[in-house]
């Protein structure tokens, strides 16, 4: 017999269709125990349907996913009571205190009064939220509701934690918050699963990431395996007037025999070659003929560039409708 893994999820072959429709295409990864697992992907990628599935709301078309060694549609009970969910749309109950909320779950879990009085009001703690406990919810902001949530999904001390978009409407400062929150669950061993459409986020906090698109998964790995097998070599980055470029992408062309790409007031291109030979002679030669350059410098490759690879949206493709507006609800880099 084969040894066993510590793998929490085992997504296998899963495909999840909605009439004709395929949402998910023979989707696999695995999940070891621990870990802080990132489902990276634009609107409509498939990140909550895949969710759902793992928490038995949806039923595979054909697949397999193992929770805990289990298969869920075995034993879709035992599951449930393992897993915490935090979902994408706030859903506190607004009439009810914070602390209200809090117990309602917790009854809903069965706990005990005595536990159900202790875990509360460490989550109210745990929440920064201990001066607000009977406070209605629905007068909360934003950022206070979601930390209510959170807390909320580990009241049953799951042994998995499901996050869909947690920080998705949150300002600057929620998130940075809601990020220090989740890794300080994922310290405790807490195995967390968690869906995002930022780049960034998926990059600064998410051990390993499955990119995922209309469905499929691109590619899995750590920020670092992913940026390392888009691209090896450095890139190139010149900001100017979209109308001198053109005239800069030539020489870059002809001279250092690059492909650079436009896109609006930016040009990008592998570079090939001495990097600081490359950026000091186009700055030369940029400087003789008077184009005027507000920026060049050369940087690895960032989650952006993976994600353009990994999408099949290559630069060229940028004035397509669907690619711009996925870009757009991306977060920009740095
Ligand atoms: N119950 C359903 N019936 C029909 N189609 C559905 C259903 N649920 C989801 N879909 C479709 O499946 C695709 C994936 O949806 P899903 O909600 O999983 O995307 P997502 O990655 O979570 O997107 P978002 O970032 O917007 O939350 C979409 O095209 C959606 O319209
Ligand atoms: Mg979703």
């Amino acid at each position: 017999m084969a040894a066993q893994s510590n793998n929490v999820i085992e997504v296998k072959n899963v495909v999840k269709k909605f009439g004709d429709f395929t949402a998910l295409n023979n989707v696999s990864f695995t999940i070891k125990e621990g870990e802080l697992f990132g489902l990276l992907g634009p609107n409509g990628a498939g990140k909550t349907t895949m969710i759902n599935l793992i928490l038995g709301l949806l039923k595979v078309t054909s697949g397999t996913i193992i929770i805990d060694r289990e298969d869920i549609s075995r034993n879709p009970e035992r599951i449930k009571k393992i897993i915490g969910m935090m979902t994408q749309e706030t859903v506190v109950e607004p009439d009810l205190t914070a602390k209200q909320n809090l117990e309602l779950f917790a009854r809903l879990y069965g706990l005990s009064e005595a536990e159900m009085s202790k875990r509360v009001s460490e989550a109210l703690k745990d929440a920064n939220l201990e001066d607000k406990a009977n406070v209605r919810a629905g007068t909360f902001s934003g950022g206070m509701q979601r930390r209510l949530e959170l807390v909320k999904s580990m009241v049953n001390v799951p042994k998995i934690l499901i996050l869909d978009e947690p920080t998705t409407g949150l300002d600057v400062q929620n998130r940075v918050d809601m990020w220090k929150r989740i890794r300080e669950l994922s310290k405790r061993g807490v195995t967390i699963i968690m869906t995002t459409q930022y780049l960034e986020e998926a990059d600064s906090l998410c051990e390993r990431v499955a990119v995922i698109d209309h469905g499929e998964v691109k590619a899995i790995g750590t920020p670092l395996e992913l940026k390392k097998q888009v691209a090896t070599k450095p890139i190139l980055e010149i900001f100017a007037k979209a109308d001198v470029l053109d005239s800069i992408a030539e020489i870059i062309r002809v001279k250092y025999k690059l492909k650079p790409e436009i896109l609006g007031e930016k040009l990008l291109a592998e570079i090939s070659g001495d990097t600081a030979s490359v950026v000091s002679g186009i700055m030369k030669e940029t400087s003789k003929r008077k184009i005027e350059i507000y920026s060049i410098s050369s940087r690895l490759p960032t989650m952006d560039d993976v994600f353009i690879k990994l999408t099949g949206s290559s630069l060229r493709d940028t004035t397509s409708g669907t690619y711009e507006s996925t870009r757009s609800k991306m977060m920009t880099r740095r």
